[in-house]
């Protein structure tokens, strides 16, 4: 198991994971980008296989995904007046610029003459970021979700991916809604969150789709809006994050699911590789800067599914 004992560097590119100034240095530079192309190398596997319910636990979960659809048109109420800086200020509190007091007290920052009518401007657009992410992270599952349908070998998870991928539209579908509707718009993704989801896209591997998605990306993005939902007050996004909520429990579960049967079956030399999983920096990515490039990717992802 060399590849568990790498080092910060060969893993990151950097001596000190938390050297803000390299991962700043990572930045969308095509934020005007409408479509962006990632190379899918996995094969479509088809199974003559189809007895359903050959797996009961998947099976019970696809019935289960079958009768919780919701209708995101429909089953929220989005004539509810929305109040941005109500949204803020019940997530972070009323000192608007309390998140930012470092970077207010630093020598000569431009930023220690803002108001608090601009701080409050600044929290609203960081919000909007916030969203914007989970949308663009919404999005990345629900590609990765159709790649499992084509590339997993079991009928029983065939039928419960291809649940997920409608629940995975009605994401993206409510989040560029709320955004457009209720908010200013949206921001690009994060060019750390991009590299992660290309990441996860480009490997063959079926498995590594739902490790990196299902598990990794998928248990981050439910922390991070359970945080949301507990804070925020404004009714229409605490109803929207319930219903996603709802939906991401169970896609935890499917990743959890079928990869403990998958894994328990693969002998140690069978294991994936770390190095050339979603977890570390691809084979791809031997060069300096490269490296450095997939390292950030991990090491400041975002939550979002
Ligand atoms: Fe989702
Ligand atoms: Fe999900």
């Amino acid at each position: 198991m060399a590849d568990a004992m790498s080092t910060d560097a060969e893993i990151l590119g950097r001596d000190d994971v938390n050297d803000l100034e390299a991962i700043l240095s990572i930045a969308n530079q095509d934020v005007s980008e409408t479509i962006h192309q990632v190379q899918d190398n996995a094969d479509a596997i088809f199974t003559w296989d189809y007895e359903k319910g050959a797996r009961p636990a998947l099976d019970k979960l696809y019935e289960k995904a079958k009768t919780a659809q919701w209708n995101a048109q429909t089953d929220l109420d989005w004539g509810t007046p929305v109040d941005p800086e109500r949204i803020l200020i019940a997530l972070q509190g009323s000192n608007a610029s309390g998140p930012f007091q470092a970077i207010t007290e630093m020598e000569d920052s431009p930023f220690a003459k803002f108001t608090e009518k601009e701080w409050i401007e600044v929290g609203v657009e960081s919000m909007n970021w916030r969203l914007s992410q989970f949308m663009h992270g919404e999005q990345g599952a629900l590609l990765c979700t159709a790649n499992i349908v084509e590339t997993v070998p079991w009928i029983d998870a065939k039928y419960y991916a291809a649940t997920q991928v409608m629940d995975e539209a009605r994401h993206v579908e409510v989040f560029a809604k709320y955004l457009q509707e209720k908010l200013t718009g949206f921001y690009p993704i994060n060019a750390h969150l991009k590299m992660l989801l290309d990441d996860i896209i480009e490997d063959s591997r079926w498995d590594m789709t739902y490790l990196g998605m299902q598990i990794m990306v998928e248990g981050l993005a439910l922390a991070a809006f359970g945080f949301m939902h507990s804070m925020a007050d404004e009714p229409l996004l605490k109803q929207m994050l319930r219903y996603v909520m709802s939906d991401e429990a169970r896609h935890v579960a499917f990743g959890v699911l079928s990869l403990k049967e998958y894994y328990a079956e693969l002998t140690i030399g069978r294991w994936p590789s770390a190095r050339s999983s979603p977890l570390r920096p691809r084979s791809g990515c031997g060069t300096a800067s490269s490296s450095r490039r997939c390292g950030s990717a991990w090491a400041s992802t975002p939550a979002r599914s």
